[in-house]
C-alpha cells in the first residue's frame, strides 16, 4: 500500500528527531555526519558518525553541520537532512511527505530559506517552519491555543529558546546563544585551570550528563567520575577524579545567565499572562532541563514552580508532528508554497 509518512523533524544542534504520524518517533541520533575530506563523500550518519568524533583518521572528519541551532555547513546538513527523511520513509513511498521543521525563534530569513530549500531537496512536498517554542509546547501537551500563558524553557544542545505563548502565538521570547555546549566548555575550561589538564567535548559531556548538578545538595557533592585528559606540563595522559560540588560551581555561571534570560522575558510579559504562568508553572524541556537541581535552582530564582515536560528531549518533533493536525496554527507557518 502506498503510504505518507508525515513528519516533524527537530533538526537540533546536538540530535536530530524524526516523528512520524500514526508512529511516534522513528529516528533519534545525534546530528553529526562523518565525511571523507578528500572526496567530500559521507561516510557515516548519526550515532556511528558520533562515535567517530576526535577519533578519526585525518582523511576523515566527524562534522556537526548545525551550529546554535542554525545550518553552518548547508551540503553536510542537506544531506543529514535527505538521509533522515529517507530512513524515516524507510526507502520509497509513492506519495512526498509533509515535513514540518522545528527553527530556533528569531532565525535570519537567509536560514529560513536554507533549511526549507534543504527540506524540498531532501524530497519533502511541503515544508513547514515552526518555531521551536512553539513545537516544544505543543510536545509537552500544554494547550496553547487558548487565551491563557504557557511558559516554556527549552535547553537544548546549542540555543536556549524562552518563550510565552498564548493565543497559539509566541507573546514574547528570547534565544540565547548559552545551552550544553557552553556548559561542557565550562567543564572543560575547569578542569584545565584547576588541574592543568586538557580533556575533550565527549567527555565532558559525560561527566556533565554524570555527576553535573546546579543546586547544593549533600547527595550530588558526592557524586564522582573519572576522566582521562592530557597534562598540560608533561604532555602525558592523566587520570582524575572529579566530584559532584566542583562540577557545579563551573556549571553554575552558565545555567544563570539562561535563568537570567527567563527572568527577562518575564519581565517583558504582560501581567494576566504572568498569572497564568505562575498557576500553572514554568515548563523546562530539551536535554538541559535533565540537569540535576535545575529545575530546584529556576524555581528558587523566579519564584515560579519550574516543572520537566514529559519526555523533554523528544517534544519538538513530537509538537512539529501533531501541528500537522492543528490547521489554524499550520495555516500561519512559515512554508516552501
Ligand atoms: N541528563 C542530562 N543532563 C544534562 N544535560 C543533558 C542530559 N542529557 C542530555 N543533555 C544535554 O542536552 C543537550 C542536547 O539536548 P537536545 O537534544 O534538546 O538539543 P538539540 O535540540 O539538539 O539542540 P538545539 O535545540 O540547541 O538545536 C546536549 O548538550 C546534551 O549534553
Ligand atoms: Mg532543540
Amino acid at each position: 500500500m502506498f503510504k505518507r509518512y508525515d513528519m516533524g523533524i527537530d533538526l537540533g544542534t546536538a540530535n536530530t528527531l524524526v516523528y512520524v504520524k500514526g508512529k511516534g518517533i522513528v529516528i533519534n541520533e545525534p546530528s553529526v555526519v562523518a565525511i571523507n575530506v578528500e572526496t567530500e563523500e559521507v561516510i557515516k550518519v548519526g550515532n556511528e558518525a558520533k562515535n567517530m568524533i576526535g577519533k578519526t583518521p585525518a582523511y576523515i572528519k566527524a562534522i556537526r553541520p548545525l551550529k546554535d541551532g542554525v545550518i553552518a555547513d548547508y551540503n553536510i546538513a542537506l544531506a543529514m537532512l535527505e538521509y533522515y527523511i529517507n530512513k524515516a520513509q524507510k526507502g520509497f513511498t509513492f506519495f512526498r511527505p509533509n515535513v514540518v521543521v522545528g527553527v530556533p525563534v528569531g532565525i535570519t530569513e537567509v536560514e529560513s530559506r536554507a533549511i526549507i530549500e534543504a527540506g524540498n531537496e531532501a524530497g519533502a512536498k511541503r515544508v513547514f517552519l515552526i518555531e521551536e517554542p512553539m513545537a516544544t509546547a505543543i510536545g509537552a501537551n500544554l494547550d496553547v491555543e487558548e487565551p491563557s500563558g504557557n511558559m516554556v524553557v527549552d535547553i537544548g544542545g546549542g540555543t536556549t529558546e524562552i518563550a510565552v505563548i498564548s493565543l497559539g502565538s509566541l507573546v514574547t521570547w528570547t534565544s540565547i546563544r548559552v545551552a550544553g555546549d557552553e556548559l561542557d566548555e565550562a567543564i572543560i575550561q575547569y578542569v584545565r585551570e584547576v588541574y592543568r589538564v586538557v580533556i575533550g567535548e565527549r567527555t565532558a559531556e559525560r561527566v556533565k550528563i554524570e555527576i553535573g548538578n546546579v543546586y547544593p545538595d549533600k547527595e550530588y557533592d558526592e557524586l564522582e567520575t573519572y576522566v582521562t585528559g592530557i597534562d598540560l606540563s608533561s604532555g602525558l595522559p592523566k587520570k582524575l577524579i572529579l566530584k559532584g560540588g566542583e562540577i557545579r560551581e563551573a556549571l553554575r555561571p552558565i545555567v544563570m545567565q539562561i535563568i537570567e534570560s527567563t527572568k527577562n522575558t518575564l519581565e517583558k510579559t504582560p501581567p494576566e499572562l504572568v498569572a497564568d504562568i505562575t498557576e500553572k508553572g514554568i515548563i523546562t524541556a530539551g536535554g538541559g532541563a535533565l540537569l540535576r537541581g535545575l529545575t530546584k535552582l529556576m524555581t528558587k530564582e523566579t519564584g515560579i514552580d519550574t516543572l520537566i515536560a514529559d519526555d523533554p528531549l523528544t517534544c519538538v518533533a513530537r509538537g512539529a508532528g501533531l501541528v500537522l493536525d492543528k490547521v489554524s496554527i499550520l495555516s500561519r507557518l512559515r512554508r516552501n508554497e
